[in-house]
């Protein structure tokens, strides 16, 4: 395994550079032109209803941080950040928005995103599904039942699929593409948290047996050890709430990063991407969430969420304190809080 130190990926950087992916210009006027007016709210709405939140829900103490990858039960369970971006490039934000924990199973909306991009919306729906498996996130009965079909790549079987289907070849050249479209979303350069990597490469056995399903099942063609270990890299990125929230909004934003003006994925894919979010970001809670809060969303267990309400807002927590379904219980609140406030479910008529 090549450990990845922030001058390797410098270097990886200058050899590969984005390409087509950040510079659909065409796309860009089109994608600006079909996201929906501005909100009604006015800066202080947004930012009051962010600093309520933060107040409300800063003394909560339910959840527990993940532990089966060691190194996650370390983070301080009392970080809080909230960062809410709209499409014009506003941010609001309470509590701790600079600290970084590992992205974990939020990236994998990128990765989706980056092979939608690169090799159509059917690549994804035809190799793995789009549909919610109704079991646990690293479920091997969910494969089995449907020959490793109907696993969305929001599942661990699905995204380290979809890891195992961006391009490049060489583990350094797909690692490459990860990790600059993690940047494109962000909007800044991230870095890998080798303690995170490490801790979870040592352990994570379960997601090499789902690989190897997947392998066996014909939907992985390559080296399905590469795809689990650079899906391990992946997870381990670190990024920060204003980093999420950014991510989140450029999806809200049509594909369009408002922070750096980049089109960071066509347009016409957002629409799959949040749909899959929305039946399947929160797993087995995914309904239960969609009918609370109309957002499309994405949990990890470092403790962020993502929710998209489009053509209003991104917004991100991080709380690494998880509940039984493996989603922050924090996270969850003040986003549904939030939300409610701002009029983000898009289901609701506008009054
Ligand atoms: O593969 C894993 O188990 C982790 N790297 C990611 C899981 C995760 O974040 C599930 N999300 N709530």
């Amino acid at each position: 395994m090549t450990a990845v130190t922030q001058h390797d990926r410098a270097g990886i950087r200058r050899a590969a550079p984005l390409g087509t992916f950040a510079t659909l210009t065409t796309v860009t006027i089109l994608a600006i032109a079909s996201v929906a007016p501005a909100a009604a709210q006015t800066a202080p709405d947004y930012q009051r209803a962010v600093n309520a939140a933060y107040e409300k829900y800063k003394n909560l103490n339910e959840g527990k941080n993940a532990d089966y990858i060691p190194a996650l039960a370390k983070v301080n369970p009392n970080l809080f950040g909230i960062v809410l971006v709209t499409p014009e490039g506003q941010v609001y934000s309470a509590g701790d928005v600079t600290s970084e924990v590992s992205i974990q199973s939020v990236s994998k909306v990128f990765t989706m995103a980056r092979v939608m991009q690169d090799s159509g919306n059917a690549a994804v729906s035809n190799n793995t599904g789009v549909d919610a498996t109704g079991q646990v996130f690293n479920s091997i009965i969910a494969i089995e039942q449907h020959k490793g079909h109907e696993m969305n790549p929001l599942v661990n079987a699905g995204a380290i699929t979809t890891t195992s289907m961006i391009g490049g070849g060489t583990a350094d050249a797909v690692w490459s593409n990860i990790m600059n479209t993690l940047d494109e979303f962000a909007g800044r350069q991230l870095t890998v948290n080798q303690e995170v990597y490490k801790s979870e490469a040592a352990t994570n056995q379960r997601n090499q047996a789902i690989g190897a399903l997947m392998y066996a099942y014909g939907h992985i063609s390559g080296d399905w050890r590469q795809a689990v270990d650079l899906y391990t890299r992946q997870c381990s990125v670190n990024v920060n709430a204003k980093d999420l929230a950014t991510m989140a909004a450029t999806l809200a934003n049509g594909g369009l990063n408002p922070i750096t003006g980049h089109q960071v994925v066509g347009s016409q894919h957002v629409p799959g991407i949040l749909a899959v979010m929305a039946t399947a970001g929160l797993y087995d809670n995914s309904g239960q969430w969609l009918y609370m809060t109309g957002l499309p969303a994405k949990s990890g267990v470092g403790g962020g969420i993502i929710a998209v309400s489009p053509g209003k807002f991104g917004i991100a927590v991080i709380s690494p304190p998880l509940g039984d379904v493996s989603n922050s219980v924090r996270a969850q609140r003040a986003i549904a809080a939030i939300s409610d406030a701002l009029g983000g479910n898009p289901y609701k008529a506008k009054s």
